[in-house]
């Protein structure tokens, strides 16, 4: 008799074994089932349903809003869709910080409800008691350091972070912390790529960078910037591989001419 379990293909010692082997790790952020399915049919190793769902989805100026309710509606039809990669749901602004039982709920409710593999909280040793509550239930938890968008209005700005040797020496003991408390890897953003090198050097979980530079263990993109359907989002880190604004406008102007012109639906086109 053979025994299924609900484990996908990629896991977190997976990617560990990623890392030793010296394989670079894919990761994209999705938010509903089309599009997480396209990704992982195309081999993604790991997919975010993250809270920048708040930005592109909701069309918020920050992350701040998302609420718990609205990542577990996401995380639900991403993980429909998911059949090979790894789903790692960010845990949103106001559900683990500076309450560890409330993480613990929060995290508890994101695994049971969208099936997801693991979740994911920005900070170090700041909410690290949420962290280590969460990993005692057995929830995988990755890290997020350098510019943590869930906390731009202490610090007013999106530019470069940890430039300066304090930060940077704290975002490194942070990291260090991290991987010592149990987090399975760590994601570090728009941060010198020589502080990069020297967290993934150092630690042995997986380190993705999304503007970490080039020497970090994998990459993350927010899959709506890279397609280029957002517009006017353009950091130095990120890579556009398609224009698909532009080929949506065409689309959508050529249809309301065709509508107008009455030249849709055509005979073909109708019962
Ligand atoms: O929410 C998100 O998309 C993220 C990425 C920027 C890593 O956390």
């Amino acid at each position: 008799m053979s025994v299924s379990t609900n484990l996908r293909a990629v896991t977190t010692y997976r990617l560990k074994e990623m890392k030793e082997r010296g394989e670079k790790i894919t990761m994209l952020t999705a938010y509903d089932y089309t599009m997480a399915r396209i990704m992982d049919e195309a081999g993604i190793d790991a997919i975010l349903v993250g809270d920048s769902a708040a930005n592109v989805i909701a069309g918020y100026q920050t992350t701040v809003p998302m609420t718990l309710e609205n990542m577990i509606y996401h995380g639900k039809a991403v993980s429909r869709a998911v059949k090979r990669a790894l789903v790692v749901v960010d845990l949103p602004f106001g559900t683990y910080q500076g309450n560890s039982k409330m993480a613990l709920a929060s995290a508890i409710q994101i695994m049971k409800e969208t099936e997801a593999d693991a979740v994911k909280l920005e900070g170090g040793a700041e909410i690290i008691e949420s962290v280590q509550r969460i990993l005692c239930a057995g929830i995988p938890v990755m890290g997020h350091l350098g510019l943590t968008p869930q906390s731009i209005n202490k610090y007013g700005t999106y530019t470069v972070r940890a430039k300066e040797k304090e930060e940077a020496d704290k975002l490194f003991e942070d990291a260090i912390l991290l991987e010592k408390t149990g987090c399975f890897s760590i994601v570090l953003e728009k941060i010198p790529s020589a502080l990069g090198k020297r967290v993934a050097e150092r630690l042995r979980i997986p380190i993705i960078g999304i503007g970490g530079g080039r020497h970090v263990d994998g990459q993350v993109l927010v899959s709506y910037d890279m397609l280029g359907i957002t517009g006017e989002f353009s950091p130095r880190f990120l890579r556009r591989y398609a224009n698909l604004r532009e080929i949506m406008d065409a689309s959508f102007r050529q249809y309301i001419e065709d509508v107008k012109s009455r030249d849709f639906p055509n005979e073909s086109e109708e019962y």
